[in-house]
């Protein structure tokens, strides 16, 4: 059975663990320690009784996908992993260290990807052993539910590496777009200006949040409005990503909403600390302006 090493045991790690376990390979996680990475279990745990509840997987199957993950406390297990995929927080020297100190481990015919949303593939490539067998495979949020994964080949991949991640891809039901390595790849290249406006329509007092929201939602058909989607996507990570398109184009149709840089610099980052656009402490999300 193949072992897959996945770094981050935040959102996105533990989607992307789950549904590696849930195709039938190994997870090994880790985090900044164990008690982390078993943090980032006992989450998927959670999201797996949560199906189990809606009779959607039965409750030996939810066992089964947990007895694929393991938590580790550091990357040396990461030696019998065919691919290391890094999950982490979208800061480029976090990254860095963990390319520095997991590429240790990667085994002489395994790859390592990253799931960065934004940070140039060619650059990153360098911190890992070899950028050859180093590619961007990018998850959407819940990884579990999303259809997509982006595959972005840098400059030194090999097509070798670009086959075998884009057959990995689609072996855990996914689609695949591959992207060229240029800021925001294709999604959210498009994504991200559109949230970016939405927040600069409610600073202007346009709309307020809930008509941003519905008329998106009613007018374009979107499963939700930007503002509910910036809030589950986080405000830090969508202001990190606008800020990387914005300093690397130097195009001024990237520059933050200063709304967005106000909200990040209060702690409001969406649902994950209970205050965004929407204030998530109670039983449903209430608009907060
Ligand atoms: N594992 C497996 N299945 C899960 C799951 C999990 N952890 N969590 C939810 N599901 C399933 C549910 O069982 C449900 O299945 P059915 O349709 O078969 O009943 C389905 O997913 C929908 O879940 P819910 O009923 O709980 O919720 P919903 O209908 O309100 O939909 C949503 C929630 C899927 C998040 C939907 O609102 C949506 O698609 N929103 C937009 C999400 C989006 O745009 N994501 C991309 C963000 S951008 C990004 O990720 C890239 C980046 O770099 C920033």
């Amino acid at each position: 059975m193949q072992t897959i090493g996945v770094i981050g045991a935040g959102q996105m790690g533990t989607g992307i663990a789950q549904t590696i376990a849930q195709n039938g390979m190994k997870v090994l996680i880790s985090d900044l320690d164990l008690a982390h990475a078993e943090a980032g279990k006992a989450k998927i745990d959670k999201a797996l009784t949560k199906l189990v509840g809606r009779g959607k997987l039965e409750a030996d199957q939810a066992e089964g996908i947990l007895a694929k993950i393991t938590p580790v406390a550091d990357y040396s297990p990461m030696q019998d992993a065919s691919l290391i995929i890094e999950a982490a927080t979208e800061r480029e020297e976090i990254k860095q260290s963990i390319f520095e100190a997991a590429g240790k481990m990667l085994a002489k015919d395994a790859v390592m990807a990253s799931n960065t949303s934004s940070i140039p593939i060619t650059r990153m490539a360098n911190y890992s052993p070899d950028p050859e067998r180093f590619i961007g495979l990018h998850f959407f949020n819940p990884v579990p539910v999303m259809g997509l994964i982006e595959v972005i080949p840098g400059l030194a991949t090999a097509q070798s590496t670009t086959d075998q991640i884009t057959a990995f891809a689609e072996g855990l039901g996914k689609q695949v777009v591959l992207s060229q390595d240029e800021p925001g790849f294709v999604v959210n290249r498009i994504l991200l200006p559109m949230i970016n406006e939405s927040i600069f329509v409610l600073g202007q007092s346009t709309a307020g949040i809930v008509d941003i929201d519905k008329g998106c939602r009613l007018g374009l058909n979107h499963p939700m409005g930007p503002l509910e989607l910036a809030d589950f996507v986080g405000l830090d990570t969508c202001l990190d990503i606008i800020r990387v398109l914005y300093k690397t184009t130097r195009d001024t149709k990237y520059r933050p909403a200063p709304l967005l840089v106000k909200y990040v610099e209060a702690g409001w980052l969406g649902r994950k600390t209970g205050r965004g656009f929407y204030d998530y402490t109670g039983e449903a999300p209430v608009p907060t302006r």
